[in-house]
């Protein structure tokens, strides 16, 4: 492909650039923030700090740091080498296409709550392999894992966020949970400022840290997982990550270096970013009613096409390259009526409200290793069911339980993504690394289906329109995903006049509080979302 030959030179080009002064962190939790201070001044590099402050998410933000999930890292070392990393959940040899469907809805068992709900964790394995490959060896995997045991065993203060959070899950896991789920199933009050002890996820990590990845995939948190009757040992033990070549494309003189399938977030952002720069279309504006037109039109084709042709890349009988085609796109992104809302066929029921989370991490260090990870347990606590400490994923709900059916965020999927033995289930998590010249920009967010536009939305505000790295994040967010038929506007993303304009054009607007909590870093530069809910945070650490 002709881009890789270019791209390929331009990484020697750079060979050797010392790419900032200092590094650059941006996290959904404090507490991460300080372990990858810590860890990169003890001298370990961005890999390593990746790892500590993975397992240390795992601690402090339960709803979607894990054990018990799976996630993407996109790499781009100091010395040019790019990277991808699928540690996605996979589902288990005994899964069957319609396992979550059945003739009454009494009987159904759920891809949300049941235990069924659960792929095969990737995170233990998926950390582990980013160790043997890009870790510093400066610092052993047990250094790795001290930060994230000692905040288990000795406790956290917990934050706003957390105790609203824990008081409002409280029900579900105590009832989910019939035989206790350690501090989660406490019966009290929930307050900031409480100390969060979790002494049985302490002892999962120091058998990890002690034994490595058997110690879960092999030995007694594989047996935990059995006894339940979550997966067999023959499941566990052949759980295996991938390294996946990055997808690479251009924009506006920056390589965007991103995540391919199973995950649809790279194919869909780089047909979005072509698609709202081709012609001359109202994308070159800031929110106008012509531009979010113009934006939902794009993007519906690209939801279409993620439902059509993407899912685990074993499965795939499209190639990516057709997708980026951009005869392809421009065929497929030519017939937009400007004056007028599309409609995309079939849909079989309405979605019910997302709640969910999903954490991305962002780092660069000052040698120039870039690396984003975004990891999730699908669903905020995922199955709200407790092993050995942890929470399990409902990342099969991820799948297309059925042609037509939509997920929890709406969307759909046909044949490509359905579910079978071993399969990983499509995702849309979009870690990110951007390079142009001596600079790095890496970046992420949760949000489910929200994810890939959000990840548009910043890279334009900061690539096409020269906004600052941190007002880019902060910019308010609008979302569009084919099905359902809706325009989503953040709060304090239109005007009454734009909404109005929309409406005239037949688009049916939903207003949403918050979408996405982005993390974003570039040189000498932290950009977390702070303005958001949550607990983000970020630092330049100068050492
Ligand atoms: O892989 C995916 O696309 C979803 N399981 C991610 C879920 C998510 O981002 C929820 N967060 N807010």
């Amino acid at each position: 492909m002709r881009t890789f030959t270019i791209i390929v030179f331009y990484h020697l080009l750079f060979l050797g650039t010392t790419y900032a002064q200092s590094a650059s962190v941006a996290a959904a939790h404090p507490l991460a923030v300080d372990v990858v201070e810590s860890i990169l001044r003890k001298g370990g590099n961005s890999f390593d700090a990746a790892i500590a402050a993975h397992f240390t998410l795992a601690v402090v933000l339960p709803r979607a740091g894990n054990l018990g999930g799976g996630g993407f890292v996109v790499i781009h070392t100091s010395n040019g080498e790019a990277a991808t990393l699928d540690f996605r959940e996979t589902a288990p040899a005994s899964a069957f296409k319609d396992m979550f469907i059945s003739d009454d809805d009494q009987t159904k068992v759920s891809s949300l709550t049941s235990k069924s709900a659960s792929g095969i964790p990737g995170s233990v394995k998926g950390m582990w392999n980013l160790y043997l490959r890009y870790g510093s060896r400066k610092l052993s995997w047990s250094e790795l894992l001290a930060p994230a045991i000692l905040i288990a065993d000795t406790g956290f203060f917990i934050t706003e966020k957390l105790s609203e959070e824990l008081n409002y899950n409280s029900s579900d896991f105590i009832l989910r949970n019939p035989k206790g789920c350690g501090p989660f199933c406490k019966d009290l009050l929930w307050e900031p400022g409480m100390r969060f002890l979790q002494t049985t996820l302490a002892e999962s990590l120091k058998g990890i840290r002690d034994f490595g990845p058997n110690y879960f995939y092999s030995g007694p948190i594989a047996k935990d997982l059995v006894r339940q009757k979550y997966f067999t040992f023959s499941d566990m033990e052949s759980y295996r990550v991938r390294w996946r070549e990055p997808l690479i494309g251009e924009y506006r003189g920056w390589e965007v270096i991103t995540m391919p399938p199973p995950s649809s977030g790279g194919i869909a952002l780089l047909q979005l970013l072509y698609g709202s720069e081709r012609g001359s279309n109202s994308m070159e504006e800031i929110g106008t009613a012509e531009s979010y037109h113009d934006f939902t039109e794009i993007s519906r084709r690209v939801y279409e096409d993620r439902a059509k042709y993407l899912g685990d890349p074993e499965y795939m009988t499209i190639g990516i390259d057709k997708l980026l085609d951009n005869i392809y796109l421009d065929k497929r992104f030519s017939n937009i009526d400007p004056d007028r809302v599309g409609f995309s066929p079939i849909l079989k029921k309405s979605i019910d409200e997302e709640s969910s989370e999903t954490t991305h991490l962002s780092i660069l260090d000052k040698e120039g290793n870039a690396v984003a990870i975004t990891t999730t347990l699908n669903a905020s606590y995922g199955s709200k069911r407790w092993v050995s400490g942890f929470f399990m994923n409902n990342e099969m709900d991820d799948f297309s339980i059925a042609p037509g059916v939509p997920n929890q965020f709406g969307l759909i999927g046909y044949e490509i993504n359905q579910i079978a033995p071993g399969k990983r289930m499509l995702s849309s998590m979009t870690p990110t690394i951007l390079i142009k010249e001596n600079r790095k920009v890496v970046l992420g967010t949760p949000g489910g289906s929200t994810i890939i536009t959000n990840v548009f939305h910043v890279i334009r505000m900061y690539c096409r329109f020269g906004h600052s790295l941190q007002a880019s994040v902060n910019a308010k967010k609008i979302h569009a995903q084919a099905w359902p038929n809706v325009l989503y506007l953040e709060e304090g993303s239109y005007s009454k006049k734009v909404v109005r304009k929309l409406k005239r054009k037949g688009h049916k607007i939903e207003f949403k509080k918050q979408i996405g909590r982005f993390q974003a870093v570039s040189n000498d530069q932290s950009a977390p979302d702070i303005l958001r809910t949550g607990d983000s945070s970020g630092r330049v650490i100068f050492y």
